[in-house]
């Protein structure tokens, strides 16, 4: 009798564990597979687009827009997504930090626009600050910058604002005449002008930011970034996305301090993404086409308020892979951890008709003999 239950066990156990075995086999994440579904813990694709990372007490913090299904997805129906990993290649499911709102008056009302969300921790108020690019309805016409707080890393953030930001500051490294608002034929011409986010034929090179001087400055595609002091930066598609600006946040990181500069006006740069190595800043960008790749672009400053100056496409491969990023657009890069001049390029394959299954595109970012940076196709690698 007693012979017979151990048998029984040991068949149970052993068929328990053949049908246990290739879903863990397949969830245990041990390399990056840039491009392909990637699972979390449970198993479920990672669903966390266009998103950054905070490392904060021994973990690495994954924020991101919540897709759904079709094209309905490109709008903003849960809110943000959080994951949490000690590797960078196993992720944990933290919930949704950020919770689009019910009532269809709030700012962040569930449909509307709400992308490139960027975690930071404020050490000097210990609460994690949440901004994010916010259209209020469907069309991105509003261009606005948006704000969440949290006292936990993973959440719950509690929506403070949105806003047009730098309202009544002129950048800093502009002078003179171009410190002035519209004269009225300035206003006239820019009537004209059909602007749609990308490059067009008459693109007025110092007009918008002076147009938005009383009401403050567009801003879309972003990111936000810590340097070594604690002083956090904003960094934005700006002027129509035809410039991008750098903006100096508060030491509480929840508002503007109204300084910025405009970087590259006219050259329509998105997706920026920055890091900083040996004291250089490095920026990854790319140009303005919607949800389709185009060529990257990488620029290096001394000084996080520039001058920065553009290095050319940072891709190195086929045609195709240069020209189209691999497939991608930039969103953030990731220092690892306790590895010297380890960082990580992150970026969105965009599937605009199915928004949930965009895919990431995670790659090392390599550097040559005279340690500027560039990028390279893998299909399966680790840092
Ligand atoms: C490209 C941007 O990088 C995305 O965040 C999104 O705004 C799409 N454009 C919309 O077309």
């Amino acid at each position: 009798m007693h012979r017979f239950f151990i048998h029984t066990f040991t068949v149970i156990s052993i068929v328990l564990m053949t049908l246990c075995l290739p879903a863990a086999a397949k969830n245990a994440n041990d390399s990056f597979k840039p491009g392909e579904i990637w699972l979390d813990e449970a198993g479920t694709p990672i669903n966390a687009h266009g998103g950054g990372i905070l490392f904060h007490e021994g973990r690495y913090y994954w924020f991101g827009e919540h897709k759904i299904e079709g094209k309905e997805g490109n709008f903003a129906h849960v809110g943000v997504h959080c994951y949490s990993s000690e590797d960078l290649y196993r992720w944990k499911d933290e919930g949704i930090a950020l919770k689009v709102s019910k009532n269809p008056k709030s700012d962040i009302a569930k449909g509307g626009i709400l992308e490139r969300p960027k975690v930071v921790y404020c050490a000097k108020t210990k609460k994690f600050v949440m901004w994010f690019h916010l259209e209020i309805g469907q069309n991105y016409s509003t261009a606005r910058s948006a704000v969440a707080v949290a006292d936990t890393v993973t959440g719950p953030y509690r929506f403070i604002e949105s806003k047009r930001i730098n309202a009544g500051f002129w950048p800093m490294n502009v002078h003179g005449r171009f410190k002035e608002p519209l004269r009225a034929d300035e206003t006239e011409y820019l009537k004209k002008i059909q602007m749609r986010g990308g490059p067009v034929e008459g693109y007025p090179l110092d007009m918008i930011y002076r147009r938005d001087f009383f009401d403050g400055q567009m801003a879309r595609d972003m990111t936000v970034f810590v340097d070594d002091d604690g002083t956090a930066y904003h960094i934005y598609s700006s002027e129509e996305n035809g410039t991008l600006h750098i903006a100096r946040l508060t030491d509480d990181y929840l508002n503007h301090s109204g300084d910025w500069v405009r970087v590259f006006p006219g050259k329509f740069n998105e997706a920026p993404a920055i890091f900083k190595k040996n004291g250089k800043y490095f920026m990854f960008a790319s140009g303005c086409t919607g949800w389709s790749p185009n060529a990257a672009r990488l620029a290096v400053a001394d000084s996080i308020m520039g001058e920065w100056t553009e290095l050319g496409n940072p891709c190195r491969g086929t045609e195709e892979e240069k020209n189209f990023t691999f497939h991608s657009q930039s969103t953030f890069v990731i220092p690892v951890v306790g590895k010297p001049d380890t960082f990580i390029f992150m970026a969105d394959r965009w599937n605009p008709e199915n928004a949930i299954d965009g895919r990431y595109v995670w790659l090392p970012v390599l550097f040559d003999e005279n340690g500027i940076p560039y990028l390279e196709w893998r299909d399966e690698w680790k840092y």
